[in-house]
């Protein structure tokens, strides 16, 4: 099949979608079917309409089989920023996502959409996250995020230099076409952070932990009827576990568990005293509590698990099918906990849909 007949189809498939889900007459959806079939033919791609992007970035959340937050599906935000031109058009529009999203603690979800793949102004963003720390050393000896030790080391490659903290917040990298990337400090009012404290424990604030506000994923391609846009970073807010039960105490990310487990005395000679679920415990405890006591949204495991049900149910009324991918929905802690766990999900792929893409470094 040559490109243009996989875009042709592709387009008309999710048209149909669409145009159906918008409440759109057949006639309406015709037209507009055949007039895309026509602006293919001439050049052999098309451009969507601001209504048919936001339609799209909304059922891709929804298609997000790894996504246990899609019951929010309909209330994302899409910011159009297909006329971006270049680096710096396009970090100001991040940076005015970020303040939209982050709104004082009051997280917002949004999603931006640069130049589609193809055009002369399609950017890369080189960051997985937005906002992200940085993660200097080697296998033996790492300070800050593991995860970011690649990114880092192309940072510093580009001239960039962090201060060497556990928590510097890399720069934004931004590569239009094939150009070398071009990076931006964050502006400190667009970067809200939380540092951790316990409910009950005073002496919890000591071992010094924090965690950014919001998550933005910067990585994923979005692809909505054939046309796929390398650049669309999109946020939701954070479930504790996240955090609490992976960023913070992976062992091959912050490994905190036996630092709070040290604090809260438990005995660590032994598997059978269960450290390692009571530290794992209070940490979250942490990061919900603090959250909350900060003002920045945040959905404990429980709760998002409910609201994942009621998602269930409400596609279910709507006749469609929820695909999921069962590893991802269930919480790290507790999962049994959760009706996610006595259930079972065709983890097939639907269009429109984000997408892990091969990282540009
Ligand atoms: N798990 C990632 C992190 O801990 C964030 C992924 C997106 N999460 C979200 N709640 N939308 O940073």
């Amino acid at each position: 099949m040559t490109m243009r007949k996989q875009i042709a189809e592709q387009a008309a498939a999710f048209l149909g979608e669409a145009y159906f889900e918008l409440e759109k007459t057949e006639e309406d959806a015709k037209r507009r079917i055949q007039e895309v079939m026509q602006e293919i033919d001439r050049t052999g791609t098309y451009v969507h309409t601001y209504e048919e992007l936001k339609h799209g970035a909304r059922m891709a959340w929804r298609n997000n089989n790894r996504c246990i937050g899609r019951l929010f599906w309909q209330t994302l935000e899409v910011f159009d920023a297909r006329d971006t031109d270049d680096e710096l058009d396009a970090a100001n529009r991040i940076f005015q996502h970020m303040n939209y999203a982050t709104n004082n603690g009051k997280v917002r979800p949004a999603i931006t959409i640069f130049p589609a793949n193809g055009s002369k102004n399609r950017i890369r963003i080189w960051n997985h996250q937005l906002v992200r720390y940085a993660g200097y050393g080697n296998k033996e000896e790492i300070v800050g995020d593991s995860a970011s030790l690649a990114l880092t080391a192309a940072c510093e490659k580009l001239g960039w230099k962090g201060e060497g903290t556990r928590y510097d917040v890399l720069p934004l990298v931004i590569q239009k076409g094939d150009q070398k990337p071009k990076w931006f400090t964050l502006p400190e009012e667009t970067v809200l952070e939380v540092p951790l404290s316990h409910p009950e424990n005073e002496r919890f604030v000591q071992l010094g932990l924090q965690w950014y506000a919001v998550p933005f994923v910067s990585d994923m391609e979005l692809e909505i009827g054939g046309i796929s846009y390398a650049a669309a970073p999109f946020n939701g807010w954070y479930m504790g576990t996240e955090i609490g039960a992976r960023n913070l105490s992976d062992t091959n990310r912050y490994n905190q568990l036996p630092a709070v487990a040290r604090l809260f005395q438990l005995d660590m000679t032994t598997n059978t005293s269960l450290w390692k679920d009571k530290a794992l415990i209070e940490l979250n405890l942490a990061v919900l509590h603090s959250f909350k006591k900060h003002g920045v949204s945040i959905v404990d495991h429980h709760t998002a698990a409910e609201q994942f049900l009621r998602f269930e149910k409400q596609e279910q009324e709507k006749g469609r099918q929820v695909t999921g991918r069962w590893s991802w929905l269930i919480p790290p802690m507790s999962p049994a906990t959760t009706g996610i766990w006595h259930r079972s999900y065709d983890d097939i792929e639907r269009s429109p849909v984000y997408r892990t893409q091969p990282m540009p470094y």
